[in-house]
């Protein structure tokens, strides 16, 4: 494997330089000065600047509890607009390819549609792991992005770490983890690998553990080359400033983010529990996120069923591997307690 930045980048890319904004260039540090550079309006509201583009607060913020560089954090305007970045940065239209392996997180597959780039499909293997041998088989040099979601959506499962690993090591495109339920997991982040893989890049969010979906808050994390690269061709102002202090509130209050996952964690338990004991629940598949795919007798009947009983989950059936799947959300107890009692109702 040998990664070169510069072979994978764009060639449009790579002349660019970034926006330069007027708080690019000036951004208050507290003292009183007088801002005449931007054309805004001059009476407070709390929000009448513009925010800081780098957002410097929040990623100072981002980065000491994750152990890492601000300078290896760009942030976007959800994990999705992350993920679409990276498909202008990298991607050449009507030239490159992606490859994502299915039943995935159908967002990969949408933004290679909108950005003209060819998906290729390498199904999971029976298990719900990477098919390394049919993956690497795949590849060729106009390959960019490798899309890994782990734990994988609608699944629920972790991928193996030596499978990952493998890819990373022999791949010498870009290695996306999305990471969107890393915190529900009981693995370890790739963010601590990411001296050891050029090639690494992470993706996170606010929306699921944080609780902050409303906000809209992604996180990427890379080398600090590769965060310089897709800083290029960011929005200047892909945060507003709502977002960003909601999010640092939201971030120092780590203890009651890890109270909350607490307790989704011992709901999901119940969940689990209480799906083996439904008559038509064939399978609990294992799961590392804040949902369970089960598979049921006739999923589409079976959604219709609770949606009668004004209870809404994820019908999953159309999806690859997951003929007659139905996706739970844990929710609150309450909520749990609703979905429970439908399907016990349903049950005989
Ligand atoms: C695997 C995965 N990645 C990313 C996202 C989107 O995250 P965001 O809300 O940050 O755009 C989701 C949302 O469901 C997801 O399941």
């Amino acid at each position: 494997m040998s990664f070169n930045l510069d072979k994978i980048t764009r060639e449009n890319v790579k002349g660019l330089s970034p926006y330069s904004s007027a708080r690019d260039e000036y951004v208050s540090d507290g003292s009183t000065m007088v801002f005449l550079d931007a054309n805004e309006n001059p009476f407070e509201n709390g929000v009448n600047r513009y925010p800081d583009p780098q957002q410097r607060g929040l990623k100072a913020i981002l980065a000491e509890q994750k152990g890492i560089k601000e300078e290896n954090i760009l942030l976007g305007n959800g994990s999705d607009e992350v993920l679409d970045l990276l498909f202008r940065a990298f991607c050449e239209p009507k030239q490159d390819n992606i490859i994502t392996l299915p039943p995935t997180y159908g967002m990969y597959k949408v933004l290679s549609g909108i950005n003209l780039v060819e998906n290729r499909e390498v199904l999971l293997t029976h298990e719900f792991q990477p098919n390394v041998e049919e993956i690497l088989k795949t590849i060729d040099s106009n390959t960019k992005l490798l899309f890994i979601c782990s734990p994988n959506n609608p699944t629920g499962n972790s991928f193996s770490t030596k499978v990952i690993e493998e890819l990373l090591k022999s791949f010498d495109g870009l290695v996306v983890i999305d990471e969107a339920y890393i915190d529900f997991s009981s693995e370890e982040s790739w963010t601590s690998k990411l001296a050891e893989f050029p090639n690494l890049i992470i993706t996170q969010t606010l929306s699921k553990a944080y609780g902050m979906a409303g906000i809209r808050l992604g996180i990427c994390i890379a080398s600090a080359e590769i965060i310089a690269v897709i800083n290029k061709i960011k929005p200047p102002y892909n945060v507003n400033q709502l977002t960003q202090e909601k999010a640092s509130s939201r971030v120092l209050d780590i203890d009651a983010v890890k109270n909350e996952v607490n307790q989704i964690l011992a709901e999901r338990a119940k969940l689990e529990e209480a799906l083996k004991t439904v008559s038509f629940v064939e399978n609990i598949y294992p799961t590392d996120a804040n949902f369970i795919l089960a598979k049921v007798d006739d999923a589409t009947l079976r959604y219709n069923q609770l949606l009668a009983k004004g209870v809404v989950v994820r019908n999953r059936t159309t999806q690859p591997l997951c003929a007659n799947t139905l996706r739970f959300t844990v929710g609150t107890s309450k909520e749990n307690n609703s979905v429970i009692t439908a399907l016990k109702e349903l049950s005989n």
